[in-house]
């Protein structure tokens, strides 16, 4: 028996390995998984179908505000070029503000989640009992990445994905609100030499044992 309610924040920058330790978590305490990634991709998604440019924050905080989840199985959800709108409308505080509610409810489900994005742990769930902060090489994260977009059948330059990373681990690092990084109490998990198998070991491991301890 795990003494706390399973509350687990997991962040990091993209490509680190953190949606599928996440989706691992998961499964394995039975709790309910919010990739909070989606939520500033359909953002982006929506102010792009529109024509709207994502550095406006008018027309950015206006999508957040009505978000619509049918595009949660939209296939450019996860283009390239949506994940560069998603980081960009993302900077903007109001759009951050609208998505707060529906993120807070996930987190306090009585029998406990697992949210993973980039300020769950500092912002959005700061007292969960169990907090990861998973990263990888910035190469290894663009080579995983690169190798993602080419089984989805939207193959791209390892060059241009690795240029794209940086380009968005600079601003979601950069950015004032509710900047990438790390809460003074999560475990670093740094998954650069890890398989996948090993990488969702460890995290269940060092989550099992902020569990016990908290
Ligand atoms: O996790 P994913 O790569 O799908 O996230 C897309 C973008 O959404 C990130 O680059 C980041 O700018 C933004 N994001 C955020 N806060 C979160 C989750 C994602 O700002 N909690």
């Amino acid at each position: 028996m795990l003494p706390r309610r399973p509350l687990i924040a997991v962040d990091g920058p993209a490509a680190s390995g953190k949606g599928t330790i996440a989706r691992a978590l998961a499964g394995h305490f039975g709790v309910s998984h919010l990739d909070t990634g989606k939520l500033y991709r359909v953002v982006g998604l929506m102010v792009r179908l529109a024509g709207g440019d994502p550095a406006d924050p008018v027309a950015a905080v206006a999508a957040a505000e009505r978000l619509d989840a049918a595009l949660l199985d939209d296939p450019d959800l996860m283009s390239a070029a949506n994940a560069a709108s998603a980081s960009i409308v993302s900077a903007h505080p109001g759009v951050r503000a609208a998505l707060l509610a529906r993120q807070h409810a996930f987190a306090a489900a009585p029998a406990g989640a697992v949210l993973d994005g980039r300020d769950i742990g500092t912002v959005i769930a700061p007292d969960a009992p169990a907090k990861l902060f998973v990263t990888a090489a910035v190469e290894v994260r663009a080579a995983r990445r690169a190798a993602e977009l080419t089984r989805a059948g939207r193959a791209l330059p390892l060059d241009v994905v690795l240029a794209d990373i940086r380009a968005r681990d600079a601003r979601d690092s950069g950015r004032t609100a509710a900047p990438l990084t790390r809460a003074a109490d999560a475990v670093l998990l740094d998954t650069s030499k890890l398989s996948i198998a090993e990488a969702v070991a460890r995290a269940i491991a060092l989550v099992e044992a902020r569990l016990r301890s908290s």
